[in-house]
C-alpha cells in the first residue's frame, strides 16, 4: 500500500497514529533544524515535519526535495503548536520517520498555487500540470457531480443511456461538419456529430421513449468564451410527448441540479417568454433577466421634430438606466463609443437626463422641447435621476445593439451578480430564417422542427411567419439547452425540405435514411439537449467554458499540448489515398 491516508484526511483525532502519505511536493522551508514540506494530493495538503536533530539522514533527504516531487513520508501525526485554520488539515502535521522520493520533477514551468503567475498559453501547453491547481481541479469535481446528478434525476424518470456513433453522415445543426477520411472507402468521409438528432429520433422510432445521452459534439464554427469546436451536450429525446410535459421535465432536471449542487430550492415555475417578446423588450433571444431594463419604443412620439436621424429611422427606442443622470460627459461619450464598435454597429447614442425639478437634459433638445421629453421620460416611467438611452436604426439591428448596451449598463450597475439565478424558457421561435445573402430560407432550430398546428397553412403562403414548436431555456442571458417537437410525419417533413430549398433528391440522399424509417411509425416525439459545458461553467460562475473542460482546445480550434490538428504523414495520406493541395499556402 503506497499510502494510508489522503493528504485531505487526516485530523486531530488522528493525533499519535503512524500513517503513511503520498504525494506532490507543494512547497518546502527551512527553518533552522527544522524542515516543513507540504506534500499535495487531489484531496488536500498535509504538512510534514523534519527535525535534523532527531533523524539527520531523512532531514537531509528532504532539504534535496524541489517543488512538484512525489514523494511517500511515513511517520506519526501530532498537534501542531502553529495552526492553520486556513486548511482542514491545519491542526496537525506529521513528524516524518521515513521518505521515499517516487519521482523527481523539473522545475514547472509556473507556479502550481491558486493565484498561478502562468500565462494562459503557457498554462494550456502544460495543461496536466495547470489541472493540479485546485481551481481548475475544482471545476471537473464539479463537472462529474453535475453529470452524476443529470443520470440520477434522468434515470428516476425513465429515460435510457443509450450510446450514438461519432462516425456518422452529416446532421444539419447549422454549423460546419468536421469530417474524417474513410480508409476502407477511398474517397468518401465520415462527418462527426454536430448533434445525435436524427439518431435519437430513430431510437424513437425503434421505442424507446426516453433516451438520454451525455455525448460529445463537433462543430466547426467560430469560437467564442461559450463555444468549443468539441463540446458535450445533455442530448435527450422522449416521445409521446407534447412541448409542455418537455418543459416539464426540464425544469426539474435543472431545479433538481441547483437544488442538490447548489442547495438552492427554485419553487417558482420558470417564467415563459416568447421569441418575439425576447427581440421586442430585450433584443436578444437569450434575455437576461437578472435586471429590468426593457426596451420602450418611442418612435410615435419622437416624429415630425425636424430631427432627420429619428424621422428617417423605422425604429427609434431605449432604455432607462435608474440613477444615471449624474453620468459625467465622458461616461456618456465611453458608452457613445461602446455602442459605435463595430460588432454592436449602431451610429450614435442620444441620451436623456432627467434633472432634478423635472427638467430634461439631452443630446437632442435642439429638437425636442421639454414637453416631448417629458412624454418620453413618462413613457419608460423615469424618475428624477435616471438616464435614458436611446438608439434609432433598422430595427433588427437596433434591437441587437440596445441589447448590447442593456447588458453594459447591467455590468456598469452591478445588476448581474453571478449568485443571483434568472431562469426562463424562450418559447414560439420563428421556424425559418430568411438569410439575404443566399436569397432563402434556413431553419431556426433545425428542419426536423415542427411548426404550430395553427401555422402549417402558412408554410406554404408566408413561410416567415410561421411559428415552431421550439423552445430554449435560458439563464442569466446563456442559452444553456434548447429543443423542439420534431415532425413525425413523412408528408410535412417533405414539404419542410422543400421550403428549405432541398430537391427530392437531395433530401432523399441525406435524410432518406430518416424519412424511411418514418414511413414504419414514428410516435409523436421531441426533445431538447443541454449545454453541459455551459452548465457547469454557470454553476461554478466561470466567464469562460474551457475552465471546466479537462483538455480545451484555444481559440483558434488548436490544442496546443498535443499540438492539434497536425500533419499527418504520406503514408497515412498513402493509405487513404488522398493528396493534399492547399489552396492558399499558410
Ligand atoms: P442546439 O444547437 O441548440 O440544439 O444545441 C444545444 C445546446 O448545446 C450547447 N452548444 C454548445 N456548447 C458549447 N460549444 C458549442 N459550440 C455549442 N453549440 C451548442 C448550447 C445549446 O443550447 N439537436 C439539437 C437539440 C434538440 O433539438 O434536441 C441541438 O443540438 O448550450
Amino acid at each position: 500500500m503506497y499510502r494510508t491516508h489522503t493528504c485531505g484526511e487526516l485530523r486531530l483525532s488522528d493525533a499519535e497514529k503512524t500513517v503513511t502519505l503520498a504525494g506532490w511536493v507543494q512547497r518546502s522551508r527551512k527553518m533552522g533544524g527544522m524542515t516543513f514540506v507540504d506534500v499535495r494530493d487531489r484531496y488536500g495538503i498535509t504538512q510534514l515535519v523534519f527535525n535534523q536533530e532527531i533523524n539527520p539522514e531523512v532531514c537531509d533527504e528532504a532539504n534535496k526535495l524541489g517543488r512538484e516531487y512525489v514523494i511517500q513520508a511515513t511517520g506519526t501525526v501530532k498537534e501542531r503548536s502553529n495552526k492553520n485554520a486556513h486548511i482542514p488539515t491545519g491542526e496537525i502535521e506529521i513528524i516524518v520517520s521515513e521518505l521515499n522520493v517516487l519521482h523527481s520533477s523539473e522545475i514547472p514551468p509556473f507556479t502550481i498555487e491558486d493565484e498561478t503567475d502562468g500565462g494562459d498559453d503557457l498554462r494550456m501547453q502544460y495543461r496536466y500540470l495547470d489541472l493540479r491547481r485546485n481551481a481548475v481541479r475544482q471545476n471537473l469535481v464539479l463537472r462529474h457531480k453535475m453529470a452524476f446528478e443529470i443520470r440520477r434525476y434522468l434515470d428516476e424518470q425513465n429515460f435510457l443511456e443509450v450510446e450514438t456513433p461519432v462516425l456518422i453522415k452529416s446532421t444539419p445543426e447549422g454549423a460546419r461538419d468536421f469530417v474524417v477520411p474513410s480508409r476502407m472507402n477511398p474517397g468518401q468521409f465520415y462527418a462527426l456529430p454536430q448533434s445525435p438528432q436524427t439518431l435519437k429520433q430513430l431510437l424513437m422510432v425503434s421505442g424507446f421513449d426516453r433516451y438520454f445521452q451525455i455525448a460529445k459534439c463537433f462543430r466547426d464554427e467560430d469560437l467564442r468564451a461559450d463555444r468549443q469546436p468539441e463540446f458535450t451536450q445533455v442530448d435527450c429525446e422522449m416521445s409521446f410527448v407534447e412541448q409542455e410535459d418537455i418543459l416539464q421535465i426540464f425544469e426539474g432536471l435543472m431545479k433538481h441540479l441547483f437544488r442538490y449542487i447548489k442547495g438552492i430550492e427554485m419553487n417558482e415555475p420558470f417564467p415563459r417568454m416568447l421569441w418575439s417578446d425576447a427581440m421586442k423588450y430585450y433584443g436578444s433571444d437569450k434575455p437576461d433577466i437578472r435586471f429590468g431594463m426593457r426596451f420602450v419604443e418611442l418612435k410615435d412620439l419622437t416624429e415630425g421634430r425636424g430631427f432627420g436621424v429619428f424621422d428617417s429611422a423605422p425604429y427609434v427606442a431605449g432604455i432607462c438606466a435608474e440613477g444615471c443622470a449624474s453620468y459625467t460627459r465622458k461616461q456618456l461619450d465611453a458608452l457613445t463609443d461602446f455602442v459605435k464598435r463595430p460588432q454592436i454597429g449602431a451610429k450614435g447614442l442620444v441620451y436623456v437626463r432627467c434633472d432634478a425639478g423635472g427638467v430634461y437634459k439631452s443630446s437632442v433638445d435642439k429638437f425636442y422641447s421639454q414637453d416631448d421629453l417629458k412624454a418620453w421620460a413618462g413613457r419608460f416611467g423615469a424618475k428624477e435621476g435616471d438616464l435614458i438611452l436611446i438608439l434609432c436604426g433598422e430595427t433588427g439591428k437596433t434591437r441587437k445593439a440596445l441589447g448590447e448596451l442593456r447588458l453594459e449598463m447591467g455590468s456598469r450597475l452591478g445588476l448581474r451578480k453571478k449568485d443571483v439565478y434568472a431562469p426562463l424558457w424562450v418559447i414560439d421561435f420563428p421556424m425559418f430564417e430568411w438569410d439575404d445573402e443566399t436569397s432563402r430560407f434556413y431553419a431556426m432550430h433545425h428542419p426536423f422542427t415542427s411548426p404550430k398546428k395553427e401555422d402549417v397553412d402558412l408554410l406554404e403562403t408566408d413561410p416567415g411567419k410561421v411559428r415552431a414548436n421550439a423552445y430554449d431555456m435560458v439563464i442569466n442571458g446563456v442559452e444553456l439547452g434548447g429543443g423542439s417537437i420534431r415532425i413525425h410525419d413523412s408528408q410535412l417533413q417533405d414539404k419542410m425540405f422543400k421550403i428549405l430549398g432541398f430537391t427530392e433528391e437531395q433530401a432523399q440522399e441525406q435524410f432518406g435514411f430518416l424519412m424511411n424509417a418514418f414511413k414504419y411509425g414514428a410516435p409523436p416525439h421531441g426533445g431538447l439537449a443541454f449545454g453541459l459545458d455551459r452548465m457547469v461553467s454557470m454553476f461554478a460562475g466561470l466567464d469562460s467554458i474551457r475552465d471546466c473542460i479537462a483538455f480545451p482546445k484555444n481559440n483558434s480550434g488548436k490544442d496546443v499540448m498535443l499540438d492539434a490538428p497536425s500533419e499527418i504523414d504520406a503514408s497515412q495520406l498513402d493509405e487513404l489515398q488522398l493528396k493534399i493541395e492547399l489552396k492558399e499556402k499558410h
